[in-house]
């Protein structure tokens, strides 16, 4: 996995800039690059017809104005609802340096968000990005979502790090076999099996060769903040989710890990600034 150094960690913006615009659409994501994160994160599912989209959630019920599964729609049958007007509790000012030059057009502004689109909008950002994709719920499709994710990646010439390449991506997630089944599929991409509870000792018996291990959220290691020692000891960055709260980013910049991400990567960024 990409190393941000403990002195500067890398920033990363979780499901976009999603404390300002809601999560996983292009305007939050269009802000994270505004503000300067070093990365975006995303979570992926697969169409009835085979397409990635940005989504966390397995029904579309909590962030948009449609109901049922994702995976039993089409792609078309999702860009007819709403995914961005569900946040009702937007903050009215902004977190640091922000301004909102560049959201997307009317166009654009709300509609499902396909990882194709994500893809070209990182590639168009102008200067070094780094991605992380996470497949939620892989295993319950065979190996489609890894399938398509690096079929799609291949498209872009991103299944493999190049070093003239601005984007950088590294796939994720907390499945085993998805992470086995990724490097089987693309060897030269980096791989990271997340974890969230405290148990790496076993978890790195289960790690696929060559791949890393990421996390875990901010609330474990502040219970058990000897844990970024340990990682580091074994070798393995640290990257923790979700950094939203001043006492939490000073606790993980404390502990030194290596990479933060935040729903709001401008307040994480000033914050590291000031320090
Ligand atoms: O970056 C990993 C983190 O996003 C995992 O948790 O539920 O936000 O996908 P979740
Ligand atoms: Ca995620």
């Amino acid at each position: 996995m990409h190393q941000g150094s403990p002195e500067r960690p890398w920033v990363f913006a979780h499901r976009g800039s999603s404390y300002r615009h809601a999560e996983h659409t292009l305007d939050a994501y269009l802000l994270a690059i505004e503000e300067g994160a070093d990365g975006l994160e995303c979570d992926v599912r697969l169409t009835r017809d085979g397409h990635l989209v940005c989504l966390h959630d397995s029904r579309i019920d909590r962030t948009s104005d449609g109901r049922g599964r994702v995976s039993v729609q089409t792609l078309a049958e999702l860009d007819r609802f709403d995914f961005g007007s569900w946040r009702t509790d937007l903050p009215e000012s902004p977190d640091g340096l922000i301004t909102d030059r560049k959201l997307a057009d009317d166009r654009w502004r709300g509609r499902v968000l396909t990882l194709d689109r994500l893809l070209s909008l990182a590639v168009d950002a102008g200067r070094p990005m780094r991605l992380l994709i996470e497949t939620k719920h892989p295993t319950r499709y065979g190996a489609a979502v890894e399938t398509a994710l690096i079929t799609l990646l291949r498209r872009y010439g991103l299944h493999r790090p190049d070093a003239d390449q601005p984007v950088h991506v590294t796939m994720m997630s907390f499945s085993a076999t998805a992470v086995r089944r990724v490097r089987q599929l693309a060897p030269g991409l980096p791989t990271v099996m997340l974890i969230d509870v405290w148990s790496v000792p076993s978890r790195i018996g289960w790690l696929p060769p060559g791949s890393s291990i990421g996390g875990p959220g901010v609330s474990l290691l502040r219970a058990s903040p000897e844990i970024v020692e340990r990682l580091h000891r074994r070798g393995f960055p640290v990257y923790v989710w979700t950094v939203n709260e001043p006492d939490e980013i000073d606790l993980v910049v404390k502990l030194k890990v290596n990479g933060i991400i935040s729903d709001r990567p401008a307040f994480v960024i000033e914050r590291l600034r000031e320090r």
